[in-house]
């Protein structure tokens, strides 16, 4: 059977994203090298689908030692999430993000249409549109001067992945994905990174366990309901569930090879600082340690999707909200700090 190859498989998105591919029928690859992950994720993914996925620990920009995985597997489509995604770390290190991102994606890409794949679906980012003046933001708004070379990469593989299909054997999906977050419901896999994390939901539970002394919140000034950000926080396994959706449309006889085609992947709901601290609250039955503390450089006042053309065109429809993911975020949050202290 021709196999999914999933880049960064062993990350916090890749790995639910392969849990949900293998609930479907698919059978997976995975090319990690652990820049951020670690092999401990693979026992997770077996455990909870009863299937051992290989990694590949390869860099993705190494291209000799990527050319042998695609000799070894029988591959017809591809699911790229291996990048690094911290946008302060890209600001002082824009060549490492550059090399990471950028040559990584463009090594896969070339063996890729060596190899006869078919389908290719990216990991982009809400953070292209920069902030829009007109909320909620769809597919047709337009994309910002990128703020961060982080952000910028992400610009730059949309922009390769539609140039170097165009008039071959393959299509795309380009998923912005908005502010993803939580685990998986049986709190066997979660988000386990190896640098710490910088987003709030991850930050808010490790304040919460008490491996962190406290949240601040950046900024209480803002022109929105309660004066902090305002994001669109989606459930992980909803968005697992998106690549999922988006590998049946390509498959599918409605998309021509050669296209590479858009979606938004968010709740469409937004969600404030102070609002996800009080629903962390609720879930735990705890009062969190945070404080007010100035604006973050480079943070936008608010931004959520209009998710209307995944519903249509993919048959995508996120099921779970805030409450869902603060659930499974702290739960897993405990789960994995008892591993930690045994
Ligand atoms: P993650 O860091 O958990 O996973 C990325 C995985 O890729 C890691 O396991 C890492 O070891 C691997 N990797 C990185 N560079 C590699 C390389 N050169 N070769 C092989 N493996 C490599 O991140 P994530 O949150 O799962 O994000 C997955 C994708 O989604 C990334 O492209 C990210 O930019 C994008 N994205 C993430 C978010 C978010 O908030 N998590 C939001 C929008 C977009
Ligand atoms: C959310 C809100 C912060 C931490 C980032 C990337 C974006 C995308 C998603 C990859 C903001 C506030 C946060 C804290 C806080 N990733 N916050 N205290 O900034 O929306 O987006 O992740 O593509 O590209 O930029 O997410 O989770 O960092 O912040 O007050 O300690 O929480 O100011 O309003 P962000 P985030």
């Amino acid at each position: 059977m021709a196999k999914i190859l999933v880049t960064g498989g062993c990350g916090y998105i890749g790995s639910h994203t392969i849990v949900d591919l293998v609930e479907h029928g698919y059978e997976c690859v995975s090319v990690d090298n652990y820049l951020n992950s670690d092999p401990s994720v693979l026992e997770q993914i077996a455990s909870i689908t009863g299937k051992k996925v290989k990694n590949y620990p390869v860099d993705l920009v190494n291209k000799e030692a990527l050319k042998e995985v695609f000799k070894q597997e029988d591959i017809y489509a591809i699911i790229h999430f291996a990048a690094l995604k911290a946008v302060g770390e890209s600001v002082e290190k824009p060549l490492l993000y550059y090399r990471n991102n950028i040559e990584g994606q463009i090594n896969l890409l070339e063996c890729a249409l060596q190899n006869n794949i078919y389908h290719f679906i990216f990991s982009s980012s809400c953070t292209v549109y920069g902030q829009s003046d007109h909320l909620p933001v769809t597919e047709e708004t337009p994309i910002a001067k990128a703020e961060s070379p982080y952000g910028y990469t992400k610009q730059v593989c949309e922009r390769i992945i539609e140039d170097s299909i165009r008039n071959k054997e393959m299509n795309a999906c380009l998923l912005r994905y908005f502010n993803p977050a939580g685990a998986h419901d049986s709190l066997q896999l979660g988000e386990s990174p190896i640098n710490p994390p910088m987003n709030l939901i991850p930050v808010i539970t490790e304040v919460g366990i008490g491996s962190r002394p406290e949240l601040k919140v950046f900024g209480s000034d803002y022109e929105t309901r309660d004066g902090s950000c305002v994001r669109d926080y989606i459930h992980v396994m909803d968005l697992a569930n998106a690549h999922t959706k988006s590998l049946q449309y390509l498959e599918s006889k409605n998309v021509d090879f050669g296209d590479a085609e858009v979606f938004n992947l968010g709740t469409g709901e937004g969600t404030t600082v102070l609002e996800a601290i009080n629903s962390w609250e609720e879930v735990s039955g705890e009062k969190l340690n945070y404080s007010i503390v100035d604006r973050r450089e480079g943070d936008i006042p608010a931004i959520f999707a209009d998710y209307s053309k995944a519903k249509e065109s993919l048959g995508w429809d996120p099921k779970r909200g805030i409450g869902d993911i603060m659930k499974t975020a702290w739960g897993w949050e405990k789960i994995r700090r008892e591993n930690i202290v045994k």
